[in-house]
């Protein structure tokens, strides 16, 4: 058992902001526009908003109760609290697996906002539109994620920083960092919103983001909207558990739940507001591009709004992409977080050999991944390239099946007043609509992610 005096956070800002920094990253900014985009617009955004607050809401909140009543990381909490039913474990391991390959994705993409960061530092933006070609940051995009050592590179390099920031600690690592981070990340993203709306495509854009058009939903978009509604609130794989383990007696889980839920979807929405707008302007660009849509829409919002203006037209991108790169520090940071735990306190190895481990296995698995989409383009999985299987079979099945469980454990495996001593910290502070939070819990999660999967899978007449 474990007998090391486990670090805590030191302030309940720094614990709303950890947290919050592990859900704001590229699954906000770059993967909902994405989704969003592929999804028909403001109908993928009706259902993702149902599914965070029906699924993702119940399932954060079991899992801050089971992280900070065990004390311990999402494997060892499930041994904890459920001694000697050995099928439990396996929600952890899951999770440690899950966990595996979303970092190993996510890395090649924070490497990609790396690399924009080094091109604005070095003016690159400005440069490129003074060549007047209108499809010059298509090629650029294109021609960098599709290359070999670049890319690779620049992955090797994020997967580094991740490490020594998780090898340092809880507290001097992720709290300090997600304090100054956060507020400036939003002040830009507001910023940046501002402008996006005075582009010529503002309205169209508006209309595709909140207008919605019901006759694009199909069962294929309400997985997707589930998975990025886990996706974006770090679920599923134990993260935010491991996070609470971490945080005091005194924290009210509640509000904290909310607050992350709130500042995450905001994000999500504001991120649209910049994207879409931009995409309606530039001529031939479509909602339906994919992951490039971020990398590319932005820069033509840069080179609009602030094209004539020397000192901001040089800043502001570099300030963007380096936020961003900070609020992909934070969720890879959270990723591994989990991994390490797992590994440190289940096998008994140092932090610093369990960092190790997991960050060299990902690195060969981010290396795989990123060459898939130029070199290794012929390795598929069911048709996918390795990147784009990754994404898929963790966002859009390996999440909610783990959300699933986690549901499950804590509406019916835990005793109803580990539940009611968790919510109102032992009674000292009020939890409103307790007996609606257990029928959410119970029913209304578990169901609506095991009648999404049979709707995907089409068992059923919807
Ligand atoms: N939520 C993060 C984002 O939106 C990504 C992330 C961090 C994550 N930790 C996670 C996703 C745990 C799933 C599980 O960028």
């Amino acid at each position: 058992m474990e007998t090391k005096p486990r670090g805590k956070f030191a302030s309940k800002l720094g614990i709303i902001l950890a947290s919050a920094g592990s859900a704001v990253g590229l699954g906000n900014i770059w993967r909902f526009p994405t989704e969003t985009g592929e999804n028909g617009g403001a109908a993928f955004l009706l259902i993702y908003i149902c599914c965070i607050l029906l699924l993702g809401l119940p399932v954060m909140l079991s899992e801050f109760m089971i992280g900070r009543h065990a004390h311990a990381n999402a494997a060892t909490a499930f041994e904890k609290l459920a001694p000697g039913k050995k099928q439990w474990h396996w929600i952890g391991r899951l999770g440690v697996v899950t966990g595996t390959m979303i970092l190993s994705f996510y890395n090649v993409v924070a490497g990609w906002t790396a690399n924009y960061s080094v091109c604005a530092l070095g003016n690159g933006f400005n440069r490129m539109s003074e060549s007047g070609d209108p499809k010059v940051f298509t090629d650029y995009f294109n021609s960098f994620v599709t290359g070999t050592y670049e890319p690779v590179a620049y992955l090797i390099g994020f997967m580094l920083l991740t490490h020594i920031i998780v090898v340092l600690g809880v507290e001097k690592g992720i709290e300090r960092f997600s304090k100054l981070m956060m507020p400036l990340l939003f002040i830009l993203l507001l910023v940046l919103a501002g402008c996006a709306l005075t582009m010529e495509g503002a309205a169209e854009g508006l209309r595709f983001l909140f207008q919605p058009d019901f006759s694009k939903i199909d069962p294929g978009v309400v997985l997707s909207a589930m998975g990025q509604a886990f996706f974006s609130l770090s679920l599923g794989i134990g993260c935010l558990c491991t996070y609470a383990s971490y945080f005091k007696e005194d924290v009210n889980l509640g509000k904290t739940a909310f607050s992350v839920a709130g500042i995450d979807t905001m994000v999500a929405v504001i991120a649209g507001i910049i994207i879409f707008p931009a995409v309606f302007s530039v001529p031939g660009m479509e909602p339906t591009e994919g992951p490039k849509l971020v990398f590319v829409a932005l820069p033509h919002i840069f080179k609009d709004v602030f094209g004539g203006l020397p000192l901001l037209s040089y800043l502001v991108p570099f300030l963007f992409y380096f936020l961003l790169v900070l609020a992909s520090l934070t969720s890879t940071i959270s990723m591994h977080e989990v991994i390490t735990a797992y590994i440190s306190e289940v096998h008994h190895l140092s932090r610093k050999a369990a960092a190790t481990l997991v960050t060299t296995i990902c690195i060969v698995l981010s290396t795989l991944c990123s060459l898939s989409l130029g070199a290794g383009s012929e390795w598929t999985i069911g048709g996918m390239m390795l990147f784009d299987f990754f994404d898929y079979a963790t966002a859009k099945w390996m999440l909610p099946v783990g959300g699933f469980f986690i549901a499950i454990f804590a509406g019916w495996f835990l005793n109803r007043q580990i539940l009611w001593d968790e919510l109102t910290n032992k009674g000292s502070i009020r939890f409103y609509g307790f007996k609606a939070f257990l029928f959410l819990l119970r029913f209304v999660a578990p169901l609506g992610i095991l009648l999404i999967f049979l709707n995907e899978l089409g068992w059923l007449a919807f």
